[in-house]
């Protein structure tokens, strides 16, 4: 059997299984159980728009969730750097997607590897309302760092979490750097229920 974007369903297995296995070797940099869910997918990757040329960065991967829809959207017109830091993830990324270029690295350090190009979109899959606030001004300052003027940023955030003091210290951060910050409904259909922030950089 064959899904919608042409990956045999019983290959589905063995990502979904892996992203729990890097879920139980290190609950809180995952931030989830499951993979994101086709719906999310859509509400992160269909309002992005990409030209010919484009550099576009993917932060927090996991086992591709995102990253295979990013590749057929873009369809060859640019670059798709990912940067994944669990083993297990990265491994089956690298799996599914060889055509994929992946760094085993934290996202904070992504200036060094783009330098001197900066992306004009970068696609964050990291839980933002799990870490530290100085974790999380070390990966925005990256972002910052990294984007083009105008450039978008989009990430998602857990309902579940929305009022814990990291998210919405996240979301002040956001409303500071950014020229404009849109926000969608929430997203039933994803374990667990989340939304997407489309931000234009200054
Ligand atoms: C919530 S999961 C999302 C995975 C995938 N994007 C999805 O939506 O199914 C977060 C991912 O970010 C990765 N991650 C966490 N901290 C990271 C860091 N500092 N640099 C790069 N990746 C990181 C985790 O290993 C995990 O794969």
């Amino acid at each position: 059997m064959t899904s919608s974007n042409g990956v045999k369903s019983e290959t589905l297995r063995g990502p979904r299984l892996r992203f729990v296995e890097s879920f139980l070797r290190d609950p809180l940099s995952v931030g989830s159980c499951w993979p994101s869910s086709s719906a999310l997918c859509h509400a992160v990757v269909d309002p992005c728009e990409f030209q010919p040329g484009d550099t576009v960065v993917e932060l927090g991967p996991g086992t591709g969730a995102f990253t295979e829809l990013l590749l057929e959207r873009m369809d060859g017109r640019g670059r798709l750097l990912a940067m994944e830091i669990s083993e297990t993830n990265i491994a089956e990324l690298r799996r599914r997607l060889p055509h994929c270029q992946t760094i085993h690295d934290s996202a904070e350090h992504l200036p060094k590897y783009l330098s001197p190009r900066r992306a004009t979109c970068i696609i964050s899959g990291l839980a933002w309302g799990n870490m530290l606030a100085a974790t999380q001004d070390r990966m925005l300052a990256a972002v910052l760092k990294s984007l083009t003027p105008g450039g978008q940023f989009v990430a998602f955030a857990y309902a579940h979490a929305t009022w814990f003091p990291t998210s919405r210290r996240f979301r002040r951060r956001l409303q500071e750097n950014f020229a404009r910050v849109k926000r969608t409904p929430i997203i039933w259909r994803n374990f667990p229920p989340a939304y997407v922030y489309h931000c234009w950089r200054k």
